[in-house]
């Protein structure tokens, strides 16, 4: 909130592609999606358009996110152009991991400061069930890139899901004791086809937190210097923190400070609101930059303060 009470929206998740490598069960279907046509997809110019555009408005934070972002051809260059934009503090990036291990040392000299990895499992074998395919080791090893590449708080998302891998929390939890890797836990948000989204059950972060709390004491931290969803906790003898999102049981809308930019150029302001605004043809017929800071100010300004019903969109298609 800023001084007038004003929820402000500084932060913009741009996803760059909608394809991903991985087909997660609770995510996709097994032959992946109808991806997008290539010429659907924004160029680069085009993303630095909107971007140029929101940050009069507010946005100083970006964090890319996909599909899986990594797959993207050419996406350091992209990394490159955003972080030469005056007025842009801070580029995460959220990932599956699978290309860290390639990719960690450049990321981090193309400006990215901040990496999220999603991480599951942290058994092999249901890693690869989970993801339909892929490979654990070669993830961790990512991760470890990224550490030495001098990224400094990692963290390890995982999307908690009941009979699927909440038999893992206190696993993923003694790792902050372990690692200097921020732990996340995710409420799985019923998002998708109902097909696929009626097939998953949530665990709620008061169940988690309660079940961890075997392992040793949970002290609350202050919350994340970055203003995001997540309440932090620090389990006893742990250097890093753990994170809840409780995208299900709580809701934290009237405090939510993002915008979504999708691959095909919508913006949206909700990922549970179907409504979207297409900057695309503006940009693409030619709209004066006036024009393109209109689409935005809609986008924000359409931001509901409490949770619209659900979405049926992929995770995937509008990046997380
Ligand atoms: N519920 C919660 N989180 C999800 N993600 C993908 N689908 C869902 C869902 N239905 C997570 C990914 C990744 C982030 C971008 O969103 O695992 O960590
Ligand atoms: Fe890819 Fe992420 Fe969906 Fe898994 S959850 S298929 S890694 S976009």
């Amino acid at each position: 909130m800023d001084q007038n009470g004003k929820r402000v929206i500084n932060y913009l998740r741009i996803s760059v592609t909608d394809f991903c490598n991985y087909r997660c069960t609770y995510c996709m279907p097994p032959g992946g999606i109808q991806w997008l046509p290539r010429t659907d997809i924004l160029s680069f110019e085009e993303i630095c358009s909107i971007v140029n555009a929101a940050i009069p408005l507010g946005v100083d934070r970006i964090r890319l996110t996909g599909g899986e972002p990594l797959m993207r051809h050419g996406i350091m260059d992209l990394v490159k152009m955003l972080a030469r934009l005056p007025g842009i503090d801070d580029i995460a990036l959220t990932t599956n991991g699978s290309r860290l291990e390639e990719f960690a040392t450049v990321l981090r000299e193309s400006g990215v400061n901040r990496i999220n990895v999603s991480l599951d499992s942290l058994r092999p074998g249901r890693y690869c069930e989970i993801t339909r395919g892929g490979n654990f080791d070669k993830v961790w090893r990512g991760i470890e890139a990224a550490h030495s590449a001098g990224f400094g708080i990692i963290k390890l998302n995982v999307v908690v899901i009941k009979g699927i891998n909440d038999d893992e929390i206190e696993d993923f939890a003694a790792l902050t004791r372990k690692y200097p890797f921020e732990v996340r836990f995710i409420e799985y948000m019923p998002v998708g086809p109902t097909e696929l989204s009626n097939r998953f059950t949530h665990v709620s972060a008061e169940e988690m937190r309660n079940r961890i709390s075997a392992l040793g004491q949970l002290d609350k931290l202050s919350d994340d210097s970055h203003g995001g969803p997540a309440e932090r906790y620090k389990l006893q003898g742990a250097g890093a923190a753990l994170g809840f999102i409780s995208a299900m049981s709580h809701r934290f809308c009237s405090s939510c400070n993002r915008l979504r930019l999708t691959a095909d150029g919508r913006l949206l302001s909700c990922l549970f609101s179907g409504q979207s605004i297409e900057v695309k043809s503006l940009l693409r017929s030619g709209a004066p930059p006036e024009k393109i800071a209109e689409a935005v100010r809609l986008a924000i300004e359409s931001k509901p303060m409490v949770r619209p019903e659900r979405c049926s969109s992929f995770m995937s298609s509008i990046g997380g």
